[in-house]
């Protein structure tokens, strides 16, 4: 069976990054590709950031690949995750050999709740005084991230996982959720420990191998994750992958980058190690090692692009993780 991989490039350096990691899956597997619109371009031409026939297609394809979407990002992203009725943002930060980072002993993991918590929606503006805005944390939403967090250990053989987040002031919310991570895991066998979210910035700062997988409501987690990435040398490493119950959505988690789009010069590293996720996800485990290994290899050695230092371009860099791969 072939699988259908949907790619949706998007804006500026979407287009040149996510053609570098599609060549990739190329050399690896036998894929077919559908490619589809979004994000600013498309809704230039026709009003839509995001076009019914792309939603349809993710909503339906194996696995989804995208690049990155403009100012149109939250119109696009956010449906594009429901499509996939994603329940789960994995979030890997992994400092590289050979490249600068503040923190190059960092290897973390975020598994960040990708449906609730403060980002589903519910503001509200009720005077010229005062906004609010509602936090919403189910029992079941927390219970399914567990369960995912349960096998993700298990799999790769972690000892367990941190919980982070702030019931002793959110004691309802962040309580609900984790009482429920916690109770999954009793269950299972897997070992927790629970670190407060504002302490974990400091100490993953100071010392990053405290921690392996991480655990965290969705705003915490798009948060700490963020931190996390400027700890392993910058938003050109860090991959990120959408997971549903059927099917699931990869992407880097940096954006247009609109001050180099277009020159050609993009790392397309974030997107190819997404890409071996997909890989990973779809089961072709050998394929998604032999990826990370020919990136790794190419951010040891180079060719670099400007952002890690280096003179060469997303082409250079594609063709020396290709070359790899052969
Ligand atoms: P950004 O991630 O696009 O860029 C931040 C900085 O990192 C820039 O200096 C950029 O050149 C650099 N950078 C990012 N990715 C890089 C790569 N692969 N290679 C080399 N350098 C790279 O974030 P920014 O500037 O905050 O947002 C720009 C646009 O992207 C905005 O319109 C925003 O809405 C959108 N965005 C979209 C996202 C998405 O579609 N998921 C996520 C984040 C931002
Ligand atoms: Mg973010």
């Amino acid at each position: 069976m072939t699988e259908e991989i949907v790619v949706v490039p998007g804006d500026g350096i979407g287009k040149e990054v996510v053609p570098a990691a599609v060549s990739v899956l190329e050399a690896v597997g036998d894929f077919e590709f559908v490619e589809a619109e979004a994000g600013d371009a498309v809704k230039e031409e026709t009003g839509e950031a995001l076009p019914e026939e792309t939603y349809e297609l993710a909503a339906s394809a194996d696995a989804t690949l995208f690049g990155a979407a403009g100012e149109t990002a939250a119109d696009v992203i956010l449906p594009l995750r429901t499509a996939v009725d994603s329940f789960v943002n994995v979030r890997p930060a992994k400092a590289y050999p050979g490249v600068d980072a503040l923190r190059p002993e960092t290897d973390l993991v975020f598994l960040r709740e990708n449906t609730e918590g403060v980002y589903s929606g519910h503001e509200d503006r009720l005077s010229e005084d005062l906004s609010t805005l509602t936090r919403v944390v189910t029992t079941s939403a927390s219970e399914r991230l567990a369960e995912f967090a349960c096998d993700y250990v298990e799999d790769r053989e972690y000892d367990g996982f941190s919980v982070a987040h702030k019931a002793n002031v959110m004691r309802e919310t962040d309580g609900r959720f984790r009482d429920a991570v916690v109770s999954v895991a009793e269950d299972r066998g897997v070992e927790t420990d629970e670190v407060l979210m504002d302490a974990f910035a400091t100490r993953v700062c100071l010392d990053p191998t405290q921690f392996d997988v991480v655990v965290c409501p969705n705003l915490a987690g798009d948060v700490l994750s963020d931190l996390a990435a400027g700890l392993v040398g910058g938003l050109g490493l860090l991959p990120s992958a959408n997971i549903g119950p059927e099917r699931a959505l990869f992407e880097p988690v940096h954006g247009t980058a609109p001050d180099i789009a277009g020159e050609g010069v993009a790392n397309p590293s974030a997107t190819i190690v997404s890409a071996a996720m997909l890989l990973e996800y779809l089961g072709y485990d050998e394929e998604g090692e032999q990826v990370r290994d020919a990136v790794e290899g190419v951010l040891a050695d180079g060719p670099r692009t400007p952002d890690l230092g280096g003179d060469a371009s997303t082409e250079d860099v594609t063709n020396a993780v290709l070359e790899r791969l052969d």
